[in-house]
């Protein structure tokens, strides 16, 4: 019998995009599933990894599939599941973060990077969360060990936490997990979209958002005044400029920077720092890596560390959205589907989306299938 097929979005360089048809349906290994694709949403990465040079600072292997530039989060319905993916079944509401295929009409969600959504949470409220959550939960939780949300701190602890760029999709949610986990005083540094974080903030508990398009010595006077012991910083930005920063913000004997971007492991940034910071960078893809090289074997460990983090991390924004404790991140629904993915990669490229995500509806892109035909 012929394989069914599906249509799928290809990225270039430039960031045109082209739309290919008769693609076979994926099936899903034995951790996987297949997902009929309801809404997407758009990330840095996706004009970023269209970029060959780019890419391959980013990712090392651009020959490998899993490295493909073509979407990495996306929310709807189980289509078909994998021999080991016990926790899922055909027709769940799910959203998940792969590192490939989630510009399509069916995309494959790993089973340790795919969620349950409750009822009450629509497709394009789900599809905000994805990449910038898991990556907001590396930033938080994967270098030093921090108060998490599965294991707060105790009453009224102080942890300072300094959250640079928390208007950024990472920074809303690093942000949101660290007011879950009960970390405070959180001092958020933002700037014109700050409206929706200020929200998450709570004044009583010692929490300050800040201005970075103050003059750069006042605002780290700023910081230090309102703490001079924060050993934690997560760096959403991951600029060298961000991070070395958030290295002159933090407490110089005994510190952590965590960043987005690469950026910060680059020696300029160390040896402008104090000798006591640590820099750290959380990268999602490394969750998809077939080995771990920070294990205890090297690169040839078993990679459960990131898999089983990724698991509980996804796990936990299942249980965090069903008592609403989690909010989505602010977006906006692009008017025509794939055939909106151009202008919006070049316009996330260019800066000019400012304090949401992007996201759009599949179904809505020209000659594809409604969901359910
Ligand atoms: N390592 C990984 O696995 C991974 C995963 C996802 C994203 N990333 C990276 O993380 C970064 C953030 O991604 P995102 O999706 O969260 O971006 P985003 O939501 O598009 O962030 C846009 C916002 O960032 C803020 N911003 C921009 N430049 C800033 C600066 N110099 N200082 C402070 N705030 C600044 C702006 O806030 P205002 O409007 O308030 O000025 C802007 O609205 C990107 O570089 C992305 O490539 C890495």
């Amino acid at each position: 019998m012929a394989k069914k097929t599906m249509k799928q979005a290809i990225i270039s360089g430039d960031l045109s995009v082209t739309i290919e048809s008769n693609i076979p349906i994926p099936e899903p290994a034995a951790d996987e599933v297949v997902i009929r694709a309801v809404y997407s949403g758009i990330n840095p990465i996706d004009w970023k990894g269209a970029n060959a040079e780019l890419s391959k600072a980013l990712h090392g292997d651009v020959e490998n599939p899993d490295h493909g530039p073509v979407g990495k989060d996306f929310a709807g319905y189980v289509y078909a599941v994998g021999s080991e993916a016990y926790q899922f079944h055909v027709g769940d509401r799910v959203m998940a973060v792969n590192h490939s295929t989630g510009f399509a009409e069916y995309s494959v969600g790993k089973s340790f990077s795919t969620a349950v959504i409750p009822k009450h949470v629509s497709f394009e409220e789900a599809a905000t969360f994805g990449l910038p959550y898991l990556t907001a939960a590396l930033l938080m939780f994967k270098g030093k060990p921090l108060p998490t949300p599965w294991n707060p701190a105790p009453g009224l602890t102080r942890t300072p936490l300094l959250v640079y760029g928390a208007s950024s999709a990472v920074g809303a949610f690093a942000v949101k997990l660290a007011k879950l986990a009960n970390i405070h005083p959180i001092i958020a540094i933002a700037g014109a979209s700050s409206g929706s974080i200020e929200k998450e903030l709570n004044s009583d508990l010692g929490d300050v958002l800040l201005d970075y398009r103050q003059d750069r010595a006042k605002l780290l006077q700023n910081i230090k005044h309102i703490a001079d012991d924060i050993h934690y910083a997560a760096d959403a930005i991951g600029s060298p400029e961000t991070a070395a920063f958030c290295a002159q913000a933090v407490n110089p004997t005994d510190s952590t920077v965590t960043s987005s971007v690469g950026d910060p492991w680059d020696n300029t940034v160390k040896d402008r720092s104090p000798l006591g910071v640590e820099f750290h960078l959380a990268f999602s893809p490394g969750v998809f890596e077939p080995n771990d090289p920070e294990g205890p074997e090297g690169k040839n460990s078993p990679n459960l560390g990131p898999k089983a983090f990724a698991t509980i991390a996804m796990a936990y924004l299942s249980c965090a959205l069903q008592r609403r404790l989690i909010q989505p991140h602010p977006y906006e629904v692009q008017p025509e589907g794939l055939g909106s993915l151009s202008r919006s990669l070049t316009e996330l490229k260019e800066g000019k989306s400012r304090g949401l995500r992007y996201v759009l509806e599949i179904a809505a892109s020209s000659g594809f299938a409604k969901v359910g035909e």
